[in-house]
């Protein structure tokens, strides 16, 4: 049975309570730090200014991203990897200070949603990419080449991959999906490893890590995604046979979890578009 233990507040307090090297696997959603900047979306087929949240509002963002990465780096372990996703708004950032703190890059991953939200503005590309950032500290840590080949048909798995931003399952504007995750933890973690997710939100890190039998940590700093985040993890139930058995095991914890969610107010309409 994997352990799994939420919390509510900042990460960066947070994690100086863990032990050094303790971790074997993180990933991290930070704040992208692109609300705040005029830039337009839609929302309900009207256009709306780009507002994930305050808390994607980040004065000094090379400060933030310095401090919470330094705190990872402490926490994991030497044989671990660290996955970091942004978009053009922070990865230039991410980068610099990784480089800086002496991480080894191992990969950029490139994740293209074939079904991003169209541009409104005809003055530059329509953005349907996150860059996922993978380091480590050492040149000596775990990955399963075979899972990879596995998961990708039998075929190497390349660092550009094909997802499709999932319906979001809760109210959380930056949820990722749980496709995403399942391939990241198989990749890079065994079953009883221990995963972090220092941004955890509406908690995406945490069901994969639980349905997957890994341990998992994650923090929080919204009480509202705290709350969402402790509901839909708590009703996950681990798997035995893997990859044949996600995508069924998905569809009950979907259901169960719009359930409680829709007793507590707080499960978004499928007919809702994704962001
Ligand atoms: C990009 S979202 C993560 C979404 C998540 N991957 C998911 O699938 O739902 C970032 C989250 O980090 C939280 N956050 C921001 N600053 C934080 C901090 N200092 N400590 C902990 N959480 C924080 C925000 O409230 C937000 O929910």
């Amino acid at each position: 049975m994997s352990k799994i233990e939420l919390y509510h507040g900042d990460c960066i307090e947070l994690m100086q309570s863990l032990k050094p090297k303790s971790i074997d696997l993180i990933f991290a959603d930070p704040p992208y730090n692109l609300s705040g900047n005029g830039f337009l979306t839609t929302q309900n087929g009207k256009v709306a200014k780009l507002h994930k949240g305050d808390w994607d509002i980040i004065e000094d963002i090379h400060l933030f991203n310095e401090n919470w990465i330094s705190q990872c780096i402490r926490v994991l372990a030497d044989t671990g990897t660290l996955w970091i996703s942004g978009t053009l708004h922070n990865h230039p950032s991410v980068g610099v200070i990784l480089k800086k703190l002496g991480l080894w890059i191992i990969n950029d991953v490139i994740w293209f949603k074939p079904n991003a939200t169209p541009l409104l503005s005809t003055n530059r590309l329509a953005p349907s990419t996150e860059l996922i950032w993978v380091a480590s500290k050492s040149k000596k840590y775990y990955f399963d080449y075979t899972m990879a080949k596995i998961i990708n048909d039998g075929k190497q798995m390349k660092n550009m991959w094909v997802i499709n931003a999932e319906k979001h399952k809760t109210i959380h504007p930056t949820e990722k999906p749980e496709k995403l995750l399942e391939r990241i933890l198989l990749i890079a973690s065994k079953e009883g490893d221990a995963i972090l997710d220092p941004f955890m939100g509406s908690g995406t890190t945490g069901v994969v890590a639980k349905r997957l039998n890994r341990n998992f940590i994650g923090y929080e700093i919204s009480k509202e995604y705290f709350d969402i985040a402790n509901v839909r993890i708590g009703i996950v139930q681990p798997i035995k046979e893997l990859i044949t058995a996600i995508e069924k095991e998905q569809n009950r914890n979907d259901k169960q979890y719009a359930l409680v969610m829709e007793k507590k107010g707080k499960y978004k309409s499928p007919k809702k578009k994704v962001s």
